[in-house]
């Protein structure tokens, strides 16, 4: 082919993705409804145990999930449905990232609880199809990651909202090779899609006391896309000053350094940035908290929401034999924010305190990943064991204190 007509192909490509997101604006500027839980009898908890250590994990999380409503399911207020068919496998089958079926039912229910799922890469042994995680934040339009890491013994508290349905993700499989020399993907940015995510970080700090919001881009020399993210953050910045909430900008790169920087990382509270950034700086930020099998993260829509550990799915762990020493700690921190997110936010402070008492302070069974500590059954029967406690809050209060 041709100069000329490798050209011509590119342009017909990028003619397609344009439209497809003029579409995709449309949709987001019909204003929907949050969905109101309280509404909603039964929810419906959908569970998909994902790939590799997911498949252990997710249950121990399904355990806690099981024994942290325990009451409002024996009252049918809520219900559990298994979904499967979110397995490599069976993608790699159907050759689809979520075969429709699956999708389907995934639509049927409520919120969902995700083990990590494997997202194949060229020269894998699985076909290269795209990641079943990227796939169910566009499909469910799951605009908002939420990630929140915190180490109590620094005073660290970060909540960091990470924009999930667009940047250098929403393309990321429709890229071209347009000859075989030249390869491009592409990076988008809409008005609503940022301005949605934005507004999200300052309301979530507004309703929770938080002072400043951090937003993160590389403005500087990524100034289409990024510098739209800019903007608007400036923009409604200024809307949320009169609630006392100050914000500032940083660039990616040195905000991965700032948060090795003892002295001030432990004064950033909200951050909200771009996909890519947040899922590199959220790993960072989990690793600082003890490893990124310690944290949750939940993917929020006005529809739906799923939540999932940050991690994926650990097949060399798998091929170790290592799997029941994986740590469910992610899995079992997404549950809580499930528990939090449907309204239930007492018993998810419950389980928050059981979990702070087991990863900080008490430590009593403690998972290294490997044979010479906890399996991830154990742990998790420590950790309910505590949740049983009836004086729990009262313990978790003498430890905070004598930190
Ligand atoms: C995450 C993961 C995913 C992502 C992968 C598995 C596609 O790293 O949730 O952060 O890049 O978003
Ligand atoms: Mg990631």
């Amino acid at each position: 082919m041709g100069n000329n007509e490798l050209i011509k192909k590119a342009k017909e490509h990028l003619a397609l993705l344009i439209e497809e997101q003029f579409e995709r604006i449309e949709i987001m500027k019909k204003e929907t409804k949050w969905v109101d839980y309280g509404d909603l009898n039964p929810i419906i908890i959908g569970i998909c145990w994902g790939d590799g250590i997911g498949k252990i994990i997710s249950k121990h999380a399904e355990r806690v999930l099981k024994h942290t409503l325990s009451e409002e399911i024996a009252a049918g207020l809520i219900e559990f449905r298994v979904i499967e068919g979110l397995t490599i496998e069976n993608r790699v089958k159907h050759k689809k990232a979520i075969p429709s079926d699956v999708l389907e039912e995934i639509k049927k229910c409520h919120v969902i609880l995700k083990g990590p799922t494997t997202t194949p890469q060229a020269g894998d042994n699985w076909p290269n199809i795209e990641s079943a995680n990227v796939a169910m934040r566009k499909e469910l339009d799951l605009f908002a990651n939420v990630r929140p890491v915190k180490i109590p013994s620094e005073g660290i508290d970060w909540c960091f909202f990470r924009e999930n349905t667009e940047g250098a993700y929403v393309l990321g499989s429709r890229g071209i090779d347009v000859s075989d020399d030249l390869s491009l993907d592409f990076k988008v940015s809409t008005t609503q899609g940022a301005d949605r995510i934005i507004r999200l970080a300052f309301e979530y700090a507004k309703k929770n006391g938080k002072k400043r919001v951090t937003v993160v881009t590389k403005a500087n020399v990524i100034k289409k896309t990024d510098g739209k993210f800019s903007r608007i953050a400036k923009k409604i910045a200024e809307e949320y000053k009169e609630f006392g909430i100050k914000s500032d900008e940083w660039y990616i790169d040195i905000m991965t350094a700032k948060l090795l920087d003892p002295v001030r990382r432990k004064d950033f509270e909200v951050l909200v940035m771009p996909n890519l950034y947040g899922d590199i700086l959220t790993d960072e930020a989990a690793q600082l908290q003890g490893g990124v099998g310690t944290a949750g993260s939940a993917n929020i829509g006005k529809k739906w929401a799923m939540f999932e550990a940050i991690h994926g799915s650990a097949p060399r762990m798998v091929d170790e034999g290592r799997d029941i020493y994986a740590d469910p700690s992610s899995m079992i921190r997404g549950a809580s924010m499930l528990v939090r997110h449907i309204g239930f936010s007492k018993r998810a402070d419950h389980l928050d305190m059981a979990f702070e008492i087991c990863c900080q302070f008490e430590k009593k069974i403690v998972i290294t990943g490997r044979a010479d500590g906890a399996t991830g059954e154990e742990f998790t029967t420590y950790l309910l064991a505590w949740a049983e406690d009836k004086d729990l809050e009262i313990k978790w209060r003498k430890m905070v204190n004598c930190k």
